[in-house]
Order: C-alpha cells, then sequence, then structure tokens
C-alpha cells in the first residue's frame, strides 16, 4: 500500500469524527512523532469561524497534565487545522466495559486525573461543558486526557464569575439545573457530568437519559433507591451512603440486566445564547498562531514546522486507515498506533484475506438483517436498529497488515453499548475465522 507522502508528516488513520469535522494523527516520518491533527471545516456551520476561534483561543491558554496539549493552529482556506497532542490509550469510554465498567481501583485513578484537570479548569475560569467518556482520552501511559474545547467558556475573569445561560452538553450528562433553570453555575454543571462518568465506569450503565423528574430512575435516585442498578453495583464507599443492614440488592448482587447508553448521541444542540455568552470566551493576551514554540515542548521543533505550514499528505478515502508496515516500525515512535489498536475492543484479526473476510462479513451481517453499504474500497457502512428501536449505524474498515487484515468497526451513530454488544454478537458469528494468534508489537 503506498503511503502519500509531503515533507515530514503523513496524515496516517482518522482517530475521530464529528459534526465539526474529523481527527487524524499524523506522525512524522524522520521523528516518528505523533500529531492529533483536529480538522475543521469552517463552511460546515454559520457560527463555525467564531466557535473554532473560541476554540483555538481557550486551548491556547491550557498547560495541565490531564489536559490535552494544544501545538497551535493553522488556517487554509475555510479550513482550520488544530495540532493537538495525541493520545495513543484512546477513550476512556472504551476501557468500560457494558453493564460491568471497570475495576474499582482504575475508576478511581481516572476519576483523580479527572478532578484534577476539571480542578485546573476551574481554576483559570474555563468551563468545558461537555465531560463525557468519550471526550476524556488516555496517553500510552493511561493517563487521563481531557479533550474538546469546542464547547468550553470562560466563566470567570479577573476573579469575577458570571452565570451561565447557553443550553450545551449531553443529556445524561448535564446536571438538572440546567434543564431547570435560566441561569446556573458553571462549575457544578461539569462537577455532576464528573459524577455521571464516574457512574459509568464503575456500573457500565448511566443512570438515566436525562435528569428531569420525568425520568424515572432520575426520581428513583432521588428517592435514594441505592438497590435498583447502577447503583446496587457500586460499592458503599464511591457511591456516598450508608446502606441499612438486611435491605434488598447491594453490592454483589448479580446484574439487573436492565442497561442504558453509556454513548450518547443525545447532545444537546447548542443553543445561541442571549447577550454576553459568547463573547466572554476571547483572550486578545495569548501569543498569536504560528509564533513558534509551546511553553511546555520549547524543542518540539518538528511540531513546530508542522504547526507553521509544512504541509502533509492526506488520504483520498478519509475513512482509510494507512497502517503502512515501514510507519509502524519507525524508529524512535514512542506512540506506535499500534498500542492503540491492541487496546480498542471492537477490532479483530482474521484468518483470512481481505476477499475473504469481507464475503464472511458481509454474509453474516445480511443474515442479521443488517443493512450493508459499501462506502469506499476498504471500508463498509452497516445499519441496523437497537433494542429501543433507536438508529444505530458503524462503519468497518478493512485494514491489511503485514500479511494479516483486521476488521476495525466504529460507532458513526446511535448508542455506544449496544454498538459493543451488536460488535460482540458479530465477531461471535464469525467465530471461525477470528485469529487468536498474538499480536507481535514491535519495541517501543
Ligand atoms: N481523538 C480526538 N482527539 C484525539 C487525540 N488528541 N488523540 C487521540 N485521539 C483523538
Amino acid at each position: 500500500m503506498a503511503v502519500p507522502f509531503v515533507e515530514d508528516w503523513d496524515l496516517v488513520q482518522t482517530l475521530g469524527e464529528g459534526a465539526y469535522g474529523e481527527v487524524q494523527l499524523a506522525l512524522n516520518r524522520r521523528t516518528g512523532e505523533a500529531v492529533a491533527v483536529k480538522i475543521v471545516d469552517m463552511k460546515r456551520a454559520a457560527d463555525c469561524p467564531e466557535n473554532v476561534k473560541k476554540e483555538i483561543c481557550i486551548n491556547k491558554m491550557l498547560n495541565h497534565d490531564n489536559v490535552v496539549k494544544f501545538y497551535g493552529h493553522r488556517r487554509e482556506g475555510a479550513t482550520q487545522y488544530l495540532f493537538l497532542e495525541y493520545c495513543s490509550g484512546g477513550e476512556l469510554f472504551d476501557r468500560i466495559e457494558p453493564d460491568v465498567g471497570m475495576p474499582e481501583p482504575e475508576a478511581q485513578r481516572f476519576f483523580q486525573q479527572l478532578i484534577a484537570g476539571v480542578v485546573y479548569l476551574h481554576g483559570i475560569g474555563i468551563t468545558h461543558r461537555d465531560l463525557k467518556p468519550e471526550n476524556l482520552l488516555l496517553d500510552e501511559r493511561d493517563n487521563l486526557k481531557i479533550s474538546d474545547f469546542g464547547l468550553a467558556t470562560v466563566f470567570k475573569h479577573n476573579g469575577r464569575e458570571r452565570l451561565l445561560n447557553k443550553m450545551c452538553g449531553t443529556l445524561p450528562y448535564v446536571a438538572p439545573e440546567l434543564l431547570r433553570r435560566h441561569e446556573f453555575r458553571a462549575e457544578p454543571v461539569d462537577v455532576w457530568a464528573c459524577g455521571v462518568v464516574l457512574t459509568a465506569m464503575l456500573a457500565g450503565e448511566l443512570p438515566w437519559d436525562q435528569p428531569s423528574d420525568s425520568c424515572q430512575e432520575y426520581s428513583d435516585w432521588k428517592e435514594r433507591k441505592t438497590y435498583l442498578p447502577p447503583w446496587k453495583k457500586i460499592h458503599s464507599a464511591p457511591l456516598g451512603v450508608k446502606r441499612p443492614r438486611g435491605s434488598s440488592g447491594g453490592v454483589g448482587d448479580s446484574p439487573s440486566g436492565f442497561s442504558k447508553h453509556v454513548r450518547s448521541d443525545t447532545d444537546l444542540s447548542p443553543v445561541k445564547s442571549a447577550l454576553g455568552e459568547d463573547r466572554a470566551g476571547y483572550s486578545t493576551s495569548q501569543p498569536e498562531p504560528g509564533t513558534g514554540g509551546t511553553p511546555w515542548d520549547s524543542g518540539a521543533a518538528a511540531i513546530d514546522k508542522l504547526v507553521q505550514g509544512i504541509s502533509f499528505s492526506q488520504p483520498a478515502c478519509p475513512e482509510h486507515m494507512l497502517l503502512n508496515s515501514q510507519l509502524l516500525g519507525t524508529p524512535g515512535s514512542s506512540q506506535s498506533p499500534w498500542q492503540r489498536l491492541v487496546k480498542r475492543m471492537t477490532r479483530f484479526f482474521t484468518k483470512l484475506d481481505a476477499d475473504g473476510s469481507y464475503r464472511a462479513l458481509q454474509e453474516v451481517c445480511e443474515k442479521m438483517g443488517y443493512g450493508w453499504k459499501k462506502s469506499c474500497a476498504n471500508q463498509v457502512t452497516v445499519s441496523t436498529t437497537d433494542r429501543r428501536n433507536n438508529k444505530l449505524i458503524f462503519k468497518v474498515n478493512l485494514v491489511e497488515m503485514e500479511s494479516r487484515v483486521l476488521l476495525d468497526f466504529r460507532l458513526s451513530k446511535g448508542d455506544g453499548l449496544e454498538f459493543k454488544r451488536h460488535f460482540l454478537k458479530i465477531k461471535g458469528k464469525l467465530s471461525d475465522i477470528v485469529s487468536t494468534q498474538k499480536l507481535w508489537l514491535p519495541p517501543t
């Protein structure tokens, strides 16, 4: 597979996609350095140029171990490129097992790092406004990094706090006052979202669709019915409650079987605010773009060059993953794409060649009644409905690596937990062709 190559940097893989555009992994050919490039098409939304400017402005203020680092940005026509720290461990979301969560000590460590990041942000007057496992990334040492400041704003300036009124965030994670009140404080809304993230980590499910009294699960929680899931799966200490002796349920009970989605697509569309809301986020005291090194990594010459305008190549198919063996083996690369591959739960190698793998997958999907559409050379889009009759769409990339084929499943639309359940079903039906051969990992 040919690797398009211009100057030092190659765009090798799509890391994420959203309404704004996409995030690509850029690898430096010479040094092996990896950078995430957020590519924003400013023509997509009328108010986009302002939003991106604000995102850049806020990013320039940030410097903390638990916040994704910002290296700089560059504009080419209507496209903005934001250069960000690459988090090779993927999303925290991918570490949450549906209905189970993760081991409590792991959740505790992630939670401590999340809180450290949030305390830092609040200390400099920034609120993230969309904290959720999809926006919490992990580096190669599994350190948590708060990501995506596209909805962030300044709530405190020169020690003066202002109330917020803009409805934004993701419904299962938003605090109740945001739905109920015209104005609300910024910090408690972020803290509430951290609590929901903790619940997802410890129980593998979200407690409610939204925190409103019309939502039964939310009303039950307010009535302290901790014998119900997800609370019954969580130890008393992280739950912060004393359970009366002899109550039904409690820690150690078998899982209830009813579950909520963990990845939510019910993002609240940002409502254009009344006076002031979007103006407060701009700081004019930040360094101008393209002025050179970053305060935390002034020696990163290759990244500087990238920010300042050394161009890179782009694969023809946006979803196409170019995981060329030469790139994988780049000496000195501390963040191998392989590290990401082994950690993601929704992919597997097959024992067949690309054609055989494609046909086997197609047969299973068609038998299961899924919609099947070839999106580009090495990718199909699969669609179905989940148990709640909600649309579920995911893409499967077929990636040839060395002499093997990787089937990489990515959620496009719908509930993340349902996606994982469907993935496991497909994988089960393809068990004959799933390779159990151990992955070879290049030395790092
Ligand atoms: N997806 C979105 N942003 C990312 C980043 N900075 N690193 C890795 N994956 C990402």
